[in-house]
């Protein structure tokens, strides 16, 4: 199959949300349906044979990817939230972003020692947010099997990041 040309479909958007920021707008990407599928199938395959059992993906756009691939690959779903948008009791972990800081919590019974979770977003940058979901799957004593990405932005040398917090694969699709 040829490989498909993700990039036609995500937009540059110069100095949003601040100055000297070009930021990746994949929303005409996941308005398409063939491209929609493509992410979701492309990331989903790179992880079909790795054992998941649970999908993380970070508030928002982690939830359109996350979702979907773990919809695919027959395993839960975990939504990583902003701080205070889950209603029982979490586990947070903080993060440095492109722009700005923030925090990522989960509920305390959404994994479990005998989990295989896979991070899964639309775009790593710093790894800010790959590396605090990371640290919560080593709290709750998990296995994390690997992260998917739609888009990395390997200027921002992300890999660096994560290597420094854990040893699992990263994939990108761009
Ligand atoms: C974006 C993106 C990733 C994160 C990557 O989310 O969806 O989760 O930034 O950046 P990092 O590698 O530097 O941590 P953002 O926090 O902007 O929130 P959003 O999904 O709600 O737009
Ligand atoms: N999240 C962090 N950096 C980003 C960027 N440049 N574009 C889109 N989302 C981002």
């Amino acid at each position: 199959m040829a490989a498909y040309d993700f990039e036609r479909l995500i937009v540059d958007i110069p100095d949003y949300p601040e100055p000297g920021v070009v930021f990746k707008d994949i929303t005409p990407l996941f308005a398409d349906p063939e491209g929609f599928d493509a992410v979701v199938e492309s990331i989903a395959a790179r992880f079909a044979d790795a054992g998941v059992t649970k999908v993380i993906g970070a508030e928002a756009r982690g939830f359109m990817v996350g979702a979907p691939v773990a919809h695919r690959l027959g395993a839960g779903f975990v939504p990583a939230r902003k701080p205070g948008k889950l209603p029982r009791e979490t586990a947070s972990e903080s993060y440095a972003l492109e722009y700005g800081t923030d925090s990522l919590e989960i509920h305390l019974d959404a994994i479990s020692s005998d989990d295989v979770v896979l991070i899964v977003d639309d775009l790593v940058a710093t790894g800010g947010t790959a590396v605090a979901q990371a640290r919560l799957v080593e709290r709750f004593g998990a296995r994390l099997a690997g992260m998917g990405f739609l888009m990395e932005l390997a200027f921002l040398d992300p890999r660096k990041a994560i290597a420094e917090a854990t040893d699992a694969e990263v994939f990108s699709l761009v």
